[in-house]
């Protein structure tokens, strides 16, 4: 069964089309690559399959359900995270008090609500061994705002791994960071199990090719194609939108 069938979605805003028709499927541990020039529709894809913007047409399904009525909580508690083209970090809170958030959120037993955050234990130690996994536990105790872009981009890919997700949406995690940065949290990316489905948007060719298995590009809303590295690298189609592009 596949992870994630999108088919014949719809979006406007206004009189703008921002998604027309888009089907597309990502199977199961699929590293799927979503691309495509400014505007072209790639984050409207993503709210759309969150949930934070109702599709005007077509469907979703995840792994088999139909997910296309479902407010994001419903969507998130079915195994779909993401992460957000700009950082979502509580900026006063400690980098772990952000994990500790994250992980309580996800944590269904009722009781957990009311605890203080460092007093549930099972969850303190979970939060400790996600930063020291992923080598983050020197930046713990530092709040959010005090942390270098690049450590926050880091943080925010730890955040949407707490719950355990089952498809997991990232939207541009290395913009903006510099190249020891970019290495680093591609390494990253390159780690997550193949448990764990993702889909991402990116916009350096090279990166998106790198990690691809499959790759979709959009363009004013529409898919113009669908394939593996080796397709879309040589989809003339593809090609002149990105030399038309500049
Ligand atoms: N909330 C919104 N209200 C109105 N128009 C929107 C909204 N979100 C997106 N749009 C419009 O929909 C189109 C697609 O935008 P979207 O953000 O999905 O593009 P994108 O591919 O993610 O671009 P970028 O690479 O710049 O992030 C654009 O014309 C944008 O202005
Ligand atoms: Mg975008």
């Amino acid at each position: 069964m596949s992870a994630l069938v999108v088919s014949d979605v719809s979006r406007n805003f206004g009189g703008v089309q921002a998604l027309s028709n888009v089907s597309m499927t990502a199977e199961p541990g699929e590293r799927h690559l979503i691309i495509g020039p400014n505007g072209a529709g790639k984050t409207t894809l993503f709210n759309v399959l969150t949930g934070t913007f109702a599709a005007s047409g077509g469907s979703v399904l995840l792994f088999g359900r139909d997910i296309t009525q479902l407010p994001p909580y419903e969507r998130a508690r079915l195994g779909l995270a993401r992460t957000f083209q700009i950082t979502n970090l509580f900026p006063r809170l400690t980098v772990l008090e952000n994990v500790l958030l994250a992980l309580q959120a996800a944590d269904t037993s009722a009781f957990s609500l009311y605890r203080r955050l460092r007093a549930n234990v099972p969850v303190f130690r979970r939060a400790k061994a996600l930063l020291d996994d992923w080598d983050l536990a020197a930046i713990a105790e530092k709040t959010a705002k005090e942390i270098s872009y690049g450590e926050k981009r880091q943080v925010d890919l730890i955040l949407a791994i707490a719950a355990r997700p089952k498809v997991l949406l990232l939207d541009e995690p290395i913009a903006g960071l510099s190249a020891a940065e970019v290495v680093r949290v591609v390494g990253m990316i390159r780690r997550l199990p193949r448990e764990i489905t993702i889909l991402m948007i990116e916009h350096d060719m090279d990166v998106a090719f790198e990690l691809a298995d499959r790759i979709t590009v959009l363009h004013q809303g529409r898919l113009i194609a669908d394939g593996d590295v080796a397709a879309i690298r040589n989809d003339p189609q593809v090609a002149e939108i990105y030399l038309g592009a500049d």
